[in-house]
């Protein structure tokens, strides 16, 4: 059963609720109201159909069979790889490469490009509200190498401090690491910016863009970014796919990053000569059903157009920020001027937790704890938030009955 809608102004959400089956479902006996699509989205039918259409239809391993399944499966796997290279804007297929997520995409560039350039002294910039997977990479790295980790850091609004960054630019930073969208506050940083800030001294710049892709309009070549990684799971894609961009010129002279079948060119005993882009860093079988899968949700965001995404995403913040904080205790955290999709909060005398569990107890589904991003919590001395995060599926009226959950929470716990 959908739940009762407040019309959109800007979108028929109704029909767009439609094309996802889960949402029809019941938790504790009430409507699912899902509220945790920056943890995961969940998927259209058209997402689901075609990973049945893949195992039904022609199931097959890629890129080494001459039979007409293996054909037919290579073709939608690298479909998949122009569908993404048009939707970030990179300049060649190449510079597109398949992983199983946003943190495997950074611990590429750290292990790859890190291990080969980076030399004790030199400094990697990352900022205080960096989710884990941007952090302990460059840690290791650093660790490894004796080079310096340098944090940017954040203001009381969940804001980067830029002066700070523009004084820790210098003739030794070699990497810029930096988030595009905070997952747990959801703060949207300037990194075009600060891309060209990193470039003005020689320094690469990655781009985690895990939570960016699915809400801000990517263009990896306008951006000049050096790397941008995302999932497909939080773009209303299947789990265990992700994607790195890297500039040609700069994956053409890292090492494989993982070694195996694909990867190659030719093995013999004494020597292996490596596959060209972007299969040099694609070893083994890849996880084709979900990659061929992920163009359909492409389609899907593309078919409705972020444009028009960001902006009911907008009146969805907008709207739930003015309701929560009518709530007794409820204070919200991370209130930068440009930010999508997330609101997180605490509330006076309730452990973040059972604020979880006694909205879960009404269907309603949100995140509650450090959202992988402890460094973030210790800055506002907190041990997590509730976090409530919107997708295109979203509605005014699921707002209202969040607001009237924790009304009661304030009711039970305060
Ligand atoms: N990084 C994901 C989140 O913020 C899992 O929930």
């Amino acid at each position: 059963m959908n739940s009762p809608l407040t019309k959109s102004k800007f979108l028929d959400i109704n029909v767009i609720r439609q094309e996802f089956p889960i949402l029809n479902r019941e938790v504790k006996g009430r409507p699912l109201i899902y509220l945790d699509n920056a943890a995961t989205t969940q998927k259209p039918q058209q997402v689901l159909d075609a990973l049945t259409h893949y195992y039904t239809n022609y199931n097959a391993n890629i890129h080494r069979g001459i039979h007409t399944l293996a054909e037919e499966a290579t073709a939608a796997f690298e479909h998949t790889r122009d569908a993404v290279k048009s939707f970030i804007g990179a300049g060649s297929r190449e510079e597109i490469i398949f992983t199983r997520g946003t943190t495997e995409g950074i611990n590429l560039v750290a292990y790859s490009w890190g291990r080969k350039n980076i030399q004790a002294n030199d400094e990697i910039i990352i900022s205080n509200m960096e989710h884990h997977s941007n952090i302990v990479p460059w840690q290791l790295l650093c660790e490894e190498k004796g080079a310096i980790l340098k944090v940017i850091p954040i203001n009381e609004n969940g804001e980067l401090v830029l002066d700070e960054y523009n004084k820790m630019l210098g003739p030794k930073t070699k990497l810029v690491s930096i988030v595009h969208v905070s997952n747990a506050l959801g703060t949207v940083n300037p990194v075009k910016q600060m891309i060209a800030d990193a470039h003005a001294v020689g320094a690469l710049f990655m781009v985690d863009g895990a939570q960016s892709a699915v809400h801000l309009d990517i263009n990896v070549t306008d951006l000049d970014c050096d790397f941008f990684a995302f999932s497909a799971h939080k773009l209303y894609g299947p789990t265990g796919v992700g994607v790195l961009y890297g500039k040609k010129a700069l994956l053409e002279v890292m090492p494989p990053f993982q070694a195996g079948g694909e990867m190659i060119k030719e093995v013999t005993m004494q020597k292996t000569t490596f596959n060209d882009l972007p299969y040099k860093f694609e070893a083994g079988t890849p996880n084709i059903a979900d990659v061929i899968a992920f163009k359909s949700a492409i389609h899907f965001v593309q078919s409705i157009g972020k444009e028009k995404i960001r902006r009911h995403e907008r009146d969805l913040m907008d709207y739930g920020q003015q309701e929560l904080e009518k709530i007794p205790g409820l204070r919200i955290i991370g209130k930068a001027k440009e930010k999508v999709s997330v609101i997180s909060f605490v509330i006076e005398n309730a452990h973040p937790q059972d604020i979880g569990i006694l909205l879960d107890n009404r269907g309603i589904a949100v995140r509650t704890g450090h959202h992988c991003a402890q460094p973030l919590m210790d800055h506002f001395c907190i041990p997590g938030t509730a976090r409530v995060s919107f997708a295109i599926y979203n509605t005014r009226y699921e707002i209202d009955e969040l607001v009237k959950g924790l009304l009661r929470v304030v009711k039970i716990l305060s």
